[in-house]
């Protein structure tokens, strides 16, 4: 049996695609559990991933500052990006993880510079750099609908 699309938060939809067309991007078989993979539609990099829930497509930009999510690693739901070593999860449009130049949350919160575990901390010296992470702001992923038809996946990729 076909896998089904993951489901995601309303509020997480990207613009412009509740009505939009489904276009077929890529067969399912080139797109095994665990694994991403990146379209490229025009200038819009769609990220395909099948997570245990089910199959979802976001743009393929880090909420943070627009690496490749496709390059990451996927454990689960949750992708890991391959720059900052933040991590979000693809099944709620969350981030588990901030990355390591620190800055705000989705919500607003600031994080401090985070250091991962055996490397020595990193100081933080003040001036605009400083001032300049700790404004800049994770972002929730944002979703594009899916659906699976004779073996291909199907994006609504909307207006973009
Ligand atoms: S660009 Fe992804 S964590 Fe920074």
């Amino acid at each position: 049996m076909d896998p089904q699309p993951a489901l995601f938060p309303e509020r997480l939809q990207a613009p412009g695609t509740a009505a939009a067309p489904f276009e077929a991007v890529l067969d399912l078989e080139l797109l095994p559990p665990g694994t991403l993979h990146r379209v490229t539609r025009g200038d819009r990099d769609i990220l395909l991933a099948h997570t245990p829930a089910g199959i979802v497509a976001t743009d393929d930009r880090c909420p943070h500052m627009s690496a490749p999510l496709s390059l990451g690693e996927l454990d689960g739901c949750v992708v890991a990006c391959p720059l900052h070593e933040g991590r979000f999860d693809l099944c709620t449009g969350d981030p588990v993880q901030m990355p390591t130049t620190g800055g705000l949350d989705p919500d607003g919160v600031y994080h401090p510079t985070w250091t991962p575990g055996g490397r020595e901390m990193k100081a933080d010296v003040p001036g605009r750099k400083a001032e300049a992470r700790r404004l800049t702001r994770v972002r929730r992923l944002r979703y594009y609908p899916v659906r699976i038809v004779a073996g291909r996946i199907e994006v609504a990729l909307g207006p973009g």
